[in-house]
């Protein structure tokens, strides 16, 4: 008999459910057992798990969040940590685990692997920062939350006359800048991958407000630049009314997407497959619309970048 744990960690997403809850119902179908290990590596290091049935699972495929809570936990980081980790899955009858989180999360699951425990990674963050798949669970849904954010932005901006920077998350990584800007329609996008200068867009929309444009949405991601500098800045070099807007975690919560909930439903379930045919270390990953798997290393190693397709499109779409 298998005895798989299974965690989340890292900054929670939607669709983490939808990934746990595959995850337990695909193990019980072959005929494993589940442990569900409560905020991330900090469950292994205090042993804090519990066994998860069918019903464990029920009523949260559409639910935002995850039930098994979420933390960052430094003390795992170290060599120590991972021994302790390593202690405590054995210690309850774990042989094997799947890790549901972002980049840091993959690389305690490349260290759970190494010491021996046959782990398998899914990504599940809202950056999309992770270059070796296409999507990442979470993202959909928070640029659509972006999304309906900015319509509601967008009728003040236009009854004000004004112009709003709206910043989003994302770390590093420009994509919910990107891709919620190319959706909302924004006019201009501030992403951290590509250089811009506050003078030049301010002439941009000097230029739109003297051909008669009254209002402007401009999307920053919070890696690119302060918001608060910026915002001040641009209100200084142009000649219209301007707020800032930071939608903050508003976009790491709510109910999952239809592309959310797919995407970990089958995510989970495919992690399981993984587990169940021997594999171990590796990433399961979207290419296309296909399932992919990479070793863990690999996946990390995958440089996220920023489609330069989109970005040329948001660019001419503005205009
Ligand atoms: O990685 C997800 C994320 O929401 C990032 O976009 C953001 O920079 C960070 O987490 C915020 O972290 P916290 O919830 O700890 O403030």
């Amino acid at each position: 008999m298998k005895r798989i744990g299974v965690l989340t960690s890292g900054g929670d997403a939607p669709g983490m459910n939808a990934a746990i809850r595959a995850v337990v119902r695909t193990a019980i179908y072959h005929g494993f057992e589940v442990m569900g290990v409560e905020r991330g590596y900090h469950g292994l290091l205090d042993n804090m798990m519990f066994p998860m049935n069918s019903r464990s699972v029920s009523e949260i495929l559409q639910r935002g969040g995850t039930i098994l809570k979420t933390a960052r936990c430094e003390a795992f980081n170290s060599e120590e940590g991972i021994q302790r980790a390593v202690e405590v899955i054995k210690s309850r009858g774990i042989d094997s685990m799947v890790i549901i989180g972002g980049d840091g999360s993959f690389r305690g699951a490349r260290d759970l692997d190494d010491a021996g425990i046959p782990t398998i990674a899914i990504p599940g963050t809202i950056d999309n920062d992770l270059g070796y798949t296409d999507l990442t669970i979470g993202f959909d849904t928070a640029i659509t939350t972006v999304m309906e954010s900015v319509s509601k932005l967008r009728d003040t901006s236009s009854s004000h006359e004004r112009m709003f920077v709206v910043e989003v998350m994302g770390r590093n990584c420009g994509d919910i800048a990107l891709f919620a800007g190319i959706i909302s329609g924004a006019e201009e996008v501030i992403v951290p991958e590509m250089p811009f200068s506050v003078k030049e867009v301010a002439e941009r929309v000097n230029i739109g407000v003297d051909g008669g444009k009254s209002h402007y949405i401009i999307l920053v991601a919070e890696g690119a630049v302060d918001p608060y500098a910026f915002t001040e800045e641009l209100e200084e070099l142009t000649k219209i009314n301007t707020r800032l807007a930071v939608i903050g975690h508003l976009q790491r919560g709510g109910s999952p997407t239809a592309t959310d909930r797919l995407l970990a439903t089958r995510m989970g379930a495919r992690a399981v497959e993984e587990l169940r045919i021997g594999n171990s270390g590796v990433a399961i990953g979207l290419k296309g619309n296909v399932l992919t798997t990479k070793s863990i290393d690999e996946a990390l190693a995958v440089r996220d970048r920023l489609s330069m397709e989109l970005y040329r499109l948001a660019e001419i779409l503005a205009r």
